[in-house]
């Protein structure tokens, strides 16, 4: 039986879920299961409406009116919104602007309950997908014959550039393929790789944080079928060297993915401004394909990205065709089937009412606020900066426990990204971030809690030692068996109150 989130019993070190993997609530519902907090406290915090508002099991009898479904959105979002609107959130909010959401949401109302296979009805979303893929191709110097495709975000690009190039390596007799990965790349690779029987070699990065290109050389065989790098990565915000990787994947004839998905639509408005950020798109010739994520620093709504490929032969190994059944002829670009056309046009609408200006003049504000983040973690002595970061600060302690850091910081409200390998946190700035006073107050509320993490009231930090738990064969089963009960639990009922 699969623990559940409030079975974990107090033997537990305090913990932190996986970021970006759960929600905050879960986290910090977790980290105070496993401190033996009362029970009914825990419940509480991952189950806040359940003394608030009916938990319904089946459907309602009689049909709850408009109104008061909502009256009780409203209140979920306003309550829940808050945190980001204060700008104290890394990452996860990447516009935060109000009229700009209620904009998006007019044009998604139009095609919410759109389905673009269905191309006769709907050409719309032919023009919004052609056009979104050849703004991004063209921010990203594709060649003429690039092309891609509109995904449902990071993972599913993701999984696309681990199905084409596994397809590829077969049409070359690769029965057992394998992609070289940097440790620093996003997990979604190696999810795609386990759902599509890839094997995934990590790459080591250096001291700098980027992919040690030696490494990588020495691990091509005749198994790898492509290399992967990031720009930028998930964890460090940094760039690896992607020209290095190019020379190696055209001496191999390997695909080449470079994995924008969270830098893909930012770095190029850094490079305009005159930041130095190495090159990393289509302009390095071995690089294959690209996917950026409209649904991150494009400022679209959530659930959508793009795949980018330098040619058409490549994305043609991500189609799926079938002609033998007697539903009728069948054509699907990607994993999903239905699509909706609200998000793919609110998208569109993102990009063209942004448009450079607006595109530009964020990212400037983002930037300055990245620096003045990175210069406020470098005026405590105890504190370190991974790599040249230029718009998400990664941070660790070589004297501190940094997870320590981090308890005072959400004491104060902040949501950072906790990273492990080593321990450290970043701050993804993102626009909410860029509001005037959000750096003065981070730098303040760094110190104090540089100050606390120096004698903290207790031995082990309440949100970091998951990571700890992690790490050995032994470690990892405990810690995955509790992932998997938070997973259990953001799908239970609310108890009774
Ligand atoms: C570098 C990178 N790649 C891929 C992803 C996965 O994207 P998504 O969460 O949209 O699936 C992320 C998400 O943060 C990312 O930072």
């Amino acid at each position: 039986m699969r623990t559940r989130l409030w079975e974990v019993g107090p033997g537990w070190s305090p913990v932190e879920a996986e970021p970006g993997c759960a929600a905050p609530l879960t986290a910090g519902a977790v980290a105070s299961v496993a401190m033996g907090d009362d029970g009914e406290a825990l419940l509480d915090a991952f189950f806040p409406y359940r003394r608030r508002f009916e938990t319904r099991s089946s459907l309602p009898a009689e049909a709850v009116s408009h109104a008061h479904v909502l009256a009780m959105v409203d209140e979920m979002a306003s309550e829940e919104d808050a945190i980001a609107r204060e700008g104290k959130v890394s990452g996860s909010i990447y516009h935060g602007g109000e009229d700009h959401f209620a904009f998006l949401a007019e044009v998604f109302r139009r095609f919410a309950h759109v389905n673009v296979l269905q191309r006769d009805m709907y050409p719309s979303a032919t023009k919004f997908e052609g056009e979104i893929i050849a703004m991004v191709a063209s921010l990203l110097h594709g060649p003429e014959e690039a092309c891609g495709v509109v995904t449902f975000g990071g993972s599913e690009s993701l999984f696309n550039a681990v199905l084409v190039y596994r397809e590829q390596g077969r049409e070359r007799g690769i029965d057992d393929p394998q992609v070289i990965v940097p440790v620093t790349g996003h997990v979604a690779i190696a999810k795609a790789a386990h759902y599509l029987g890839v094997e995934v070699v990590h790459a080591p990065v250096t001291d700098e944080f980027a992919v040690d290109v030696d490494a990588v050389r020495a691990l091509i065989n005749p198994r790898t079928v492509a290399l992967f790098g990031t720009a930028a990565t998930y964890p460090h915000g940094l760039i690896d060297p992607i020209e290095a990787l190019s020379e190696l994947a055209l001496e191999h004839e390997l695909g080449l993915h470079v994995d924008g998905c969270l830098g893909g639509l930012i770095l190029p408005w850094g490079e305009r401004l005159g930041l130095d950020i190495p090159l990393w798109d289509f302009r390095v010739p071995g690089v294959t394909s690209i996917s950026a994520d409209t649904h991150k620093y494009g400022y679209g709504p959530k659930g959508t990205g793009v795949m980018l490929y330098r040619s058409r032969d490549l994305r043609h190994r991500q189609y799926f065709t079938y002609t033998d059944w007697p539903g009728g002829l069948y054509a699907s670009p990607g994993i999903a089937g239905s699509r909706s056309g609200g998000l793919i046009a609110a998208t569109w609408a993102a990009m063209v009412t942004l448009g450079e200006p607006g595109y530009l003049a964020i990212a400037e504000r983002i930037f300055r606020t990245a620096a003045e983040i990175r210069a406020a973690v470098e005026a405590l002595g105890e504190l370190r900066v991974m790599g040249d970061p230029t718009f998400c600060v990664a941070f660790r302690s070589e004297e501190l426990d940094i997870y320590h850091v981090n308890d005072s910081l959400k004491a104060s409200g902040w949501r950072m990204n906790s990273l492990q390998f080593p321990p450290a946190l970043h701050f993804c700035v993102t626009l909410p971030n860029t509001q005037p006073g959000v750096t003065d107050t981070f730098a303040a509320d760094l110190s104090a809690a540089v100050e606390y993490a120096k004698d903290p009231p207790q031995a082990a930090p309440r949100s970091g030692a998951i990571y700890g738990g992690a790490g050995t064969p032994e470690g990892n089963v405990q810690v995955n068996a509790m992932l998997e009960g938070v997973l259990d639990a953001m799908y239970q009922l609310a108890p009774p109150a």
